[in-house]
């Protein structure tokens, strides 16, 4: 293993880390994949660490994945909803955070509905942060987790041609999926309706099809998103039964293409939508591998971000 220290002090984006950070990330995250399949699942790493999850935005399995991460490395944690806090009656992000650091917690897990709120905090406080969605912009344990299942199961990604399907323009899986494959070798696709599709996305390196058809003939892996209603204050396309008719996947269009396909998806899948339940069911389905490996690899990021706060506590 390369030297146990990742380049950066905090995980805002996967934009900021290295080829060397990803490699360590992912063999970190092999051996605790290999703790979390033992009979006794927990490791003391942590023993010395809180760390509060802060979420100011609903989850399911980021929230979980994590907090399961952070038990699995015996650290004491705090779990935050905004939603049952006082920010409800009017403190800043600035202030509900320093009062929860005030109580020594050492690192801070946060989703966030703005762009760029883990990037603002790493400029005020001193708790290593780790960026679980901010708003559009990105998800980085998310892209670690898709290309450490890839990984796992084609054994490498250089080569690898990953289509990226659904709504891009609001997805911060896919921004964060798009620099993580980029740096690991793989060719990347996106692919939806044309006003689903940041404009310029070329630049970073992409191709772009208006084809589902066309993507998924070319890719061998589809990662399949969500149209992310919520997000959504016009409407950009007619109905979701026609994007359903024209960029849904379904078993017929699986089954006719000349290459198995394997079929990723972050969750939560709108079934019926973008996936038939057949497809999300499949054997060609990884997407609960991508859930269990979440918990490995969000344990990798959390045990090489505390690294060096644990040797200076022990003095090395
Ligand atoms: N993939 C993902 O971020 O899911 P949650 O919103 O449930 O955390």
């Amino acid at each position: 293993m390369a030297e146990l220290q990742l380049s950066t002090k905090h995980l805002l984006g996967i934009k900021y880390l290295n080829q060397d950070d990803l490699q360590l990330i992912f063999e970190t995250a092999d051996s605790f994949k290999e703790v979390i399949n033992r009979p006794i699942k927990k490791v003391p790493s942590l023993r010395d660490i809180t760390i509060a999850n802060l979420f100011f935005e609903n989850s399911t399995r980021t929230r979980i994945s994590f907090e399961l991460a952070e038990k699995r490395l015996s650290a004491d944690v705090v779990n935050f909803s905004s939603s049952a806090s006082s920010v409800k009656k009017g403190e800043t992000l600035l202030d509900t955070v320093n009062n929860i650091l005030s109580m020594k917690v050492d690192m801070v897990v946060m989703r966030h509905p703005a762009p760029g709120a883990a990037s603002f905090l790493s400029n005020h406080i001193d708790a290593n942060i780790i960026n679980a969605g901010d708003g559009t912009h990105e998800h980085p344990t998310q892209a670690l987790l898709d290309a450490f299942s890839i990984r796992d199961h084609f054994g490498e990604l250089k080569g690898l041609k990953v289509a990226i399907i659904g709504d891009i323009v609001h997805s911060r899986v896919a921004l964060s999926n798009i620099f993580c494959l980029g740096k690991l070798g793989a060719e990347v696709m996106v692919c939806g309706p044309p006003t689903l599709i940041p404009k310029h996305i070329e630049s970073l390196g992409v191709k772009v099809s208006y084809s589902v058809r066309e993507a998924m003939e070319w890719c061998d892996v589809a990662n399949v998103l969500r149209i992310q209603l919520e997000r959504q204050d016009i409407k950009f396309f007619p109905s979701l039964r026609e994007y359903t008719q024209y960029f849904g996947i379904d078993l017929p269009l699986l089954n006719s293409l000349k290459s198995p396909v394997v079929i990723m998806h972050p969750g939560p899948i709108n079934r019926g939508v973008e996936l038939s339940s057949e497809v999300a069911d499949s054997d060609q389905s990884i997407i609960l591998e991508q859930v269990e490996n979440g918990v490995a690899v969000r344990m990798a990021v959390l045990y090489l971000l505390a690294a060096p706060r644990s040797r200076s506590m022990m003095g090395t």
